[in-house]
């Protein structure tokens, strides 16, 4: 199986890989839908990663994504991280590498265009559109940050449950799909839309699809071969 999927690697034009949570819990990033410990084990991530949430508990939200920040901070890419990586600079242009993580591991471990398609929790952005007032140079600090003229809040540059993503991203993600041949679908539970739609775009555009990800998934429906494996063991011989 694995030498079959070595061989379509070996063979395809253009790779798609998308990415999700899986793909960063083998450096020790907790995926969404594990529980949570300590000081936030009473909270469920979906019901905090919503504006709804950060607009009823401004503080509770931005503490939780600054101690989600601080726990990236402390780790590294992994083996899967590096090994994407080092295919893409030894065959440039053949590899879209798409990413539902907002952790920067792929960015630090050399894929520095992979696409945010949930954005970047190292970036903070405005909550409300910026009146004159909020200059990067005077905010104000604080549980979260703020304009100290206008009261406007600074929130995490993440996408949240139930907003847009990045159009530019987005489009450049399904144009990579519409026309790769073969997509790699990693670490993902396939359950958030649209980025969970990807594979049945490239499925439908006549790409081979290949699931890595030691559970089963929604998504597993449109894969000519599942490796039922953790992302981090099985890249690096797969990508070789
Ligand atoms: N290797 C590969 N897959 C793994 C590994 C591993 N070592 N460990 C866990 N997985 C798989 C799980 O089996 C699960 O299917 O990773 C998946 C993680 O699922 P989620 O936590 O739901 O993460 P993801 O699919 O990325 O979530 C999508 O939803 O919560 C929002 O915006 C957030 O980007 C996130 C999006």
């Amino acid at each position: 199986m694995y030498d079959t999927v070595r061989g379509w690697i070996r063979e395809a034009r253009h790779i798609a890989v998308l990415t999700g949570a899986g793909m960063s819990a083998e450096s020790g990033v907790p995926t969404f839908r594990d529980s949570q410990s300590g000081l936030w084990a009473r909270f469920d991530p979906q019901e905090l990663a919503t504006e709804a949430a950060f607009r009823a508990h401004p503080q509770r939200v931005w503490d939780w994504y600054a101690h989600r920040r601080e726990m990236i901070a402390r780790v590294a890419p992994n083996a899967g991280h590096v090994a994407l990586a080092a295919f893409a600079r030894r065959h440039p242009g053949r590899l879209t590498l798409i990413t539902q993580n907002v952790d920067g591991l792929h960015q630090r471990a050399g894929n520095t265009d992979a696409l945010a398609l949930h954005g970047n929790i190292a970036e903070d952005r405005w909550l409300e559109a910026p009146s004159a007032c909020c200059q990067p140079d005077t905010i104000e600090a604080g549980h979260p940050p703020r304009c100290p003229v206008c009261g406007n809040l600074r929130r995490p540059g993440v996408v949240w449950f139930g907003e847009n993503l990045p159009a530019v991203a987005l489009e450049a993600a399904e144009h990579a799909v519409s026309h790769c041949d073969l997509m790699l679908v990693i670490g993902t539970s396939g359950e958030v839309y649209p980025a969970a739609g990807l594979a049945f775009t490239a499925h439908q555009s006549g790409a081979r699809v290949v699931i890595i990800n030691p559970e089963p998934t929604p998504l597993d429906v449109v894969a000519e071969q599942c490796l039922r494996a953790p992302a981090a063991v099985c890249l690096p011989s797969l990508m070789a």
